[in-house]
């Protein structure tokens, strides 16, 4: 079994993060999302993947993944031009050759990992198994309908009107038979080369597709709110209480943990948090749901639900919720009345 893992694509919904960044890098609890995927990867004793990255972003991705010896596996990286899921396994067919795999998009957090996925695949001797998830909004994701036995009657990606509640998750398994079945299929209204297309082929060619059902948290972290809330949830699931960095006149309650040479002063740092190593946290309020790059400095603010990534300044702020904020951001008070000053990339949000 190999693995191919997406972190290409062109993190568009994330701007302006993702023209420095690659969107599969933004940080949850202080550790890339890419990081959690690879993990999960590893735990399944893949050792041998493949991972496409796109020609802008694709830099920014070896750099972290570099040789794949931190997971213990072999990496090959797939050069690939953003124009599709399916696309990307085409592209990858010389690593893939013959043998079965598990993809993995490089921007989904999944509260399971996916040893149970992979057994069940291979028992089974499946040509395609995938994951499915109750959601409140199936229009954003590729959408299964199945029959009271479970089995999928019918896949449409992005529908507009909903065939049902059940998303399909980005964990993937295929056996070589998914070649075959995306040499039939053409690009969908978006320009795109969709899997959810190459797997309805595979159905309609009587291959032996499955779904299952996740029963964990699933999330795809394709926009702002989507990776504060991944983030509070790996703070909740990994953090403990472990204190490295320095505490003076500061409460520090619950799971929170404080990096090497942190100095906090005069300030609470209320759990599940994370502040990461050299911050200088001063007269501030760090509240739950919250991660900190390491070297960041916040003075005489009030920070809650937010991912401040590293480098990052905040003075004087009385309060921000809810906020995404890219590395060496500066977030400060001007002293006049009603007015705001700005300072902004391309594709930037501010709420005022
Ligand atoms: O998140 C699950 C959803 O992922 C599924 O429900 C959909 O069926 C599936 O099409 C996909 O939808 P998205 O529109 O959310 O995919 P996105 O463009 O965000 O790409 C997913 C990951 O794959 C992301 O990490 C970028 C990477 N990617 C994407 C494309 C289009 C590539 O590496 N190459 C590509 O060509």
């Amino acid at each position: 079994m190999k693995a191919l893992v997406l972190s290409g694509g062109r993190g568009s919904r994330l701007r302006p993060l993702t023209f420095t960044l690659a969107k599969q890098l933004i940080p949850v609890a202080n550790r890339p999302i890419l990081g959690y995927v690879l993990d999960q990867v590893a735990e399944a004793g893949v050792k041998d993947v493949g991972v496409i990255i796109a020609p802008e972003t694709g830099g920014y991705v070896k750099e972290y993944v570099k040789d794949g010896a931190h997971w213990g596996f072999n990496v090959t990286y797939i050069l690939q031009e953003p124009l599709g899921l399916a696309h990307a396994v085409k592209t990858a067919n010389e690593f893939l050759r013959k043998e079965d795999f598990v993809m993995c998009l490089g921007d989904n957090l999944q509260g399971q990992g996916i040893v149970s996925f992979v057994e069940k695949f291979e028992k089974e001797g499946l040509d395609a198994l995938i994951l499915l998830k109750e959601v409140d909004d199936p229009s954003k994701f590729g959408v299964a309908m199945l029959d009271e036995k479970g089995n999928i009657i019918k896949l449409v990606e992005k529908p507009k009107e909903p065939i049902s509640n059940l998303a399909i998750v980005g964990t993937y398994l295929f056996s070589n038979k998914i070649h075959d079945a995306i040499e039939r299929i053409k690009p969908s209204w978006r320009g795109e080369l969709e899997i959810t297309d190459a797997i309805q082929e595979m159905i309609n060619l009587g291959y032996k597709v499955k779904a299952e059902i996740l029963k964990t948290w699933w999330l795809d972290t394709g926009k702002k709110d989507d990776v504060l809330a991944a983030n509070a949830k790996i703070l909740d699931e990994y953090i403990k209480r472990e204190i490295e960095g320095e505490t003076v006149n500061s409460t520090v309650e619950g799971r929170v943990k404080i990096e090497k040479d942190a100095k906090i002063v005069n300030s609470t740092i209320r759990g599940p948090a994370v502040v990461g190593g050299s911050c200088q946290i001063e007269n501030s309020f760090i509240g739950p749901y919250t991660s900190v790059g390491k070297n960041t400095k916040i003075k005489n603010s009030n920070i809650e639900y937010c991912v401040i990534m590293e480098n990052a300044q905040i003075i004087d702020v009385d309060r921000i919720e809810e906020s995404l904020i890219g590395r060496y951001a500066k977030v400060t008070k001007n002293n006049r009345k009603n007015t705001i000053r700005l300072h902004l990339g391309d594709y930037s949000e501010v709420e005022v």
